[in-house]
C-alpha cells in the first residue's frame, strides 16, 4: 500500500529565484517544476510538443538535443529574465531499438549522447557565463542508475550517456565550485511517470497479465526494488527541491540516487 507523502512546501522559499526545468511538461520535470513553482519560483521549461493548460510560467517549445534548440532555448530565457539561477537539466530517455550492442547504429548513438549528455553541456554552456558574473548559482544535472546499473536490451547507449553525464557534472562541479555555482546529479532508479505507466500498461496488455504483474516484471529486470515499489515523480521533485534550495548550500559535485534501493552495490 503506498503512502501519500505529507510535508509543508513553504510557499516563498524560492522567491526571486528564476528556474528552468528542461523537459517539464511530462514526468519528473513537470513534478519538480510545480513543486518549484509552488514554493515561489518563476519558472521556465521546454518540450518539443505543446505544453499542459496549467503550465505554469514560461514554456519554451524546443528540442534541446540539437544546437539549434538549445540556442533558441537560451536566447528567449535572456530575453525574457535577462539571466537564470536554477537550471535543472531533466531532458533525457532513449527511443534505440531493441537487440543489445549490435542493434545500435550511430544514429541511435549520436541521437542518444546528444539527448543526454550535449543538450545538458550546451545549455550549462549557455547560462554559466552570467552565473559566473554574479558568482551564485546551481545546475542540477538528472542522470540515471543506468550509469552504474547499465541494461544491454535497449538502452546501453543510454547507460553509456548517463556515465557521460555524472562524471561531466563531478568535474564541472570541481570548477565551478570556487566560481560561487553548485552543481549536483540526482539519479533516479525506476520512477513511475506517466510514460512509465503507459509501459505497464502495453506489457500488460501483450503478456495477458495484470498490471501489478507487468510492473514486478519490470522490477525484476532490474534486479528488484527492495522497497517493492517504483518511485514517483512527486518523491524525485522533493528531492530535487532540496538539492537546488539554499538548504543544501555545502551539497556540492555529488550525486544523490533515488531509487528505493535497487542498485545493489555501495
Ligand atoms: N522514468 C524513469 O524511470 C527514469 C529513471 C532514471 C532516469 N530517468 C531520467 O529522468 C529524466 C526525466 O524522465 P521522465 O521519465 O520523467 O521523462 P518523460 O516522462 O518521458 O518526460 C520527458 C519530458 O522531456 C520532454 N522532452 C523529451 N525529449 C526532449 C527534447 N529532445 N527536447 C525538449 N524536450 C524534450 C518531454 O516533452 P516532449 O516529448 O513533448 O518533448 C517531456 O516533457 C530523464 O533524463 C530520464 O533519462 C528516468
Amino acid at each position: 500500500m503506498m503512502r501519500n507523502i505529507h510535508y509543508q512546501i513553504d510557499p516563498t522559499e524560492f522567491t526571486g529565484k528564476r528556474v528552468l526545468v528542461t523537459g517539464g511538461t511530462k514526468g519528473m520535470g513537470n513534478a519538480m517544476l510545480h513543486r518549484l513553482h509552488n514554493a515561489g519560483a518563476t519558472v521556465a521549461s521546454t518540450a518539443r510538443s505543446t505544453a499542459p493548460e496549467n503550465h505554469p510560467g514560461l514554456f519554451i517549445c524546443a528540442d534541446v538535443s540539437v544546437v539549434s534548440g538549445t540556442r533558441h532555448v537560451i536566447d528567449t530565457v535572456m530575453a525574457h529574465w535577462g539571466g537564470l539561477d536554477i537550471l535543472i537539466n531533466n531532458v533525457g530517455g532513449s527511443t534505440a531499438p531493441g537487440g543489445g550492442a549490435l542493434g545500435l547504429s550511430d544514429e541511435d548513438w549520436t541521437q542518444t549522447l546528444d539527448t543526454n549528455l550535449m543538450a545538458a553541456v550546451r545549455l550549462d554552456r549557455g547560462f554559466l557565463p552570467g552565473m559566473i558574473a554574479r558568482k551564485s548559482g546551481v545546475i542540477l544535472h538528472i542522470s540515471s542508475i543506468q550509469r552504474r546499473l547499465p541494461l544491454f536490451e535497449a538502452t546501453l547507449a543510454y547507460a553509456a550517456a548517463k556515465a557521460a553525464l555524472s562524471t561531466y557534472s563531478k568535474g564541472l562541479a570541481k570548477e565551478m565550485g570556487p566560481k560561487g555555482i553548485r552543481v549536483n546529479t540526482l539519479s533516479p532508479g525506476f520512477i513511475e511517470t506517466t510514460a512509465a505507466s503507459a509501459l505497464i500498461e502495453r506489457l500488460a496488455d501483450q503478456q495477458g497479465s495484470t498490471l501489478d504483474a507487468a510492473r514486478d516484471g519490470l522490477m525484476q529486470s532490474l534486479g528488484g526494488i527492495p522497497i517493492g515499489r517504483p518511485g514517483r515523480p512527486d518523491e524525485v521533485a522533493e528531492l530535487a527541491a532540496f538539492l537546488v534550495s539554499d538548504r543544501a548550500m555545502s551539497v556540492h559535485g555529488a550525486e544523490y540516487t533515488i531509487d528505493g534501493g535497487t542498485v545493489p552495490t555501495v
